[in-house]
């Protein structure tokens, strides 16, 4: 079965095709309908082994809207709590035969793990630094939407790149749609070789934003910082954090972008994530149900005998 584990496995058209199939659910998601019993008969089940308010949200709806019966598992109330292993845990809910899992967890390539040993379709909600596919797919149907385009586009993405999966995806995605990626971050916040994956490298936050016609925003992921030089609050927003006057160092008409949750004061200031006609923020959770539904939708089309990408 063909789960979503990264943007890595995926070729430029098959992004394409994911961005046109959630752009169908966009206006009937605006009106908050209850599509049509597309999923009718399936389970899909939720593991989230790291905490999440948006993600794990618009997979409930995505799959709820489409019809599917939709369980969450509670990892706090689990008997992973208990001590039983993530591989034990994952062939508890093959043995329970759902048609499709979402799972989000701390490491990076738990996910993988998981999707080799069941038998239906894995989708990632997140793991560890290494990929958020989901993420990027919205991300980048909130910047079609506004653009039309991805050819050319410029997208300045700041923020602790080093422990961030969404930066990880969204390079992925957009520079194989075609978009030229600038990454900023202070040194200790930069991966090594950053460059392989075809981004132009910044640490000086106003240069990086000349010209940008995206700025992506990332929070400090504190949770995953170890032993590392962590900046205060106030340095961090000095050097790093998205206020009114950087702002207008990018183009006149650049989208302001962050995955959530924000850290409001920090990386970006209250008058810039809530900038009516720039900030995209509310925008890309709406894309995020819509992206979720095709997801759902494509992977289970299989089980379904649906033609179709999967
Ligand atoms: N963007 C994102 O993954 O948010 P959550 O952690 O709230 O799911």
């Amino acid at each position: 079965h063909r789960g979503l584990v990264g943007i890595a496995g995926l070729a430029p058209h098959e992004i394409h095709y994911m961005l046109d199939e959630a752009q169908q659910w966009v206006e009937m998601n605006r009106q908050a309908k209850k599509t049509r019993d597309l999923l009718a008969g399936l389970t899909i089940i939720n593991a989230f082994f790291e905490n999440s308010t948006r993600t794990l949200l618009s997979f409930e709806i995505a799959g709820k809207r489409l019809g599917a019966d939709v369980v969450n598992m509670t990892v706090a109330t689990s008997s992973v709590k208990k001590g039983e292993t993530l591989i034990d845990t994952a062939m508890t809910l093959n043995a329970m035969h759902a048609d499709a899992i979402v799972i989000r967890h701390a490491s990076s390539g738990a996910v993988q793990l998981i999707a080799d040993m069941v038998d239906c379709p894995v989708l990632n909600a997140g793991d560890g630094q290494h990929e958020h596919p989901t993420q990027a797919l919205l991300d980048a149907l909130t910047i079609r939407h506004a653009k039309r385009h991805f050819n050319g586009l410029v997208v300045t993405i700041c923020g602790d790149i080093l422990h961030s999966r969404v930066a990880r995806s969204n390079i992925l995605c957009l520079t194989s749609l075609g978009a030229e990626v600038r990454v900023c971050a202070p040194p200790a916040l930069m991966p090594e070789a950053i460059e392989m994956m075809n981004v132009a490298v910044y640490h000086d936050f106003e240069k990086a934003l000349q010209g940008a016609d995206v700025v992506m925003m990332l929070r400090l992921q504190l949770e995953r910082m170890q032993g590392q030089f962590i900046p205060s609050p106030r340095e961090y927003r000095h050097l790093y954090g998205l206020t009114l006057e950087r702002l207008a160092m990018a183009r006149p008409d650049a989208l302001v972008m962050h995955p959530g949750p924000m850290n409001r004061g920090v990386e970006i200031d209250s008058n810039v994530a809530d900038l009516v006609g720039r900030s995209q923020i509310t925008t890309q959770v709406e894309m995020g149900v819509a992206m979720r539904m095709a997801c759902l939708d494509v992977l289970t089309r299989r089980t379904r005998a649906v033609e179709g990408w999967a």
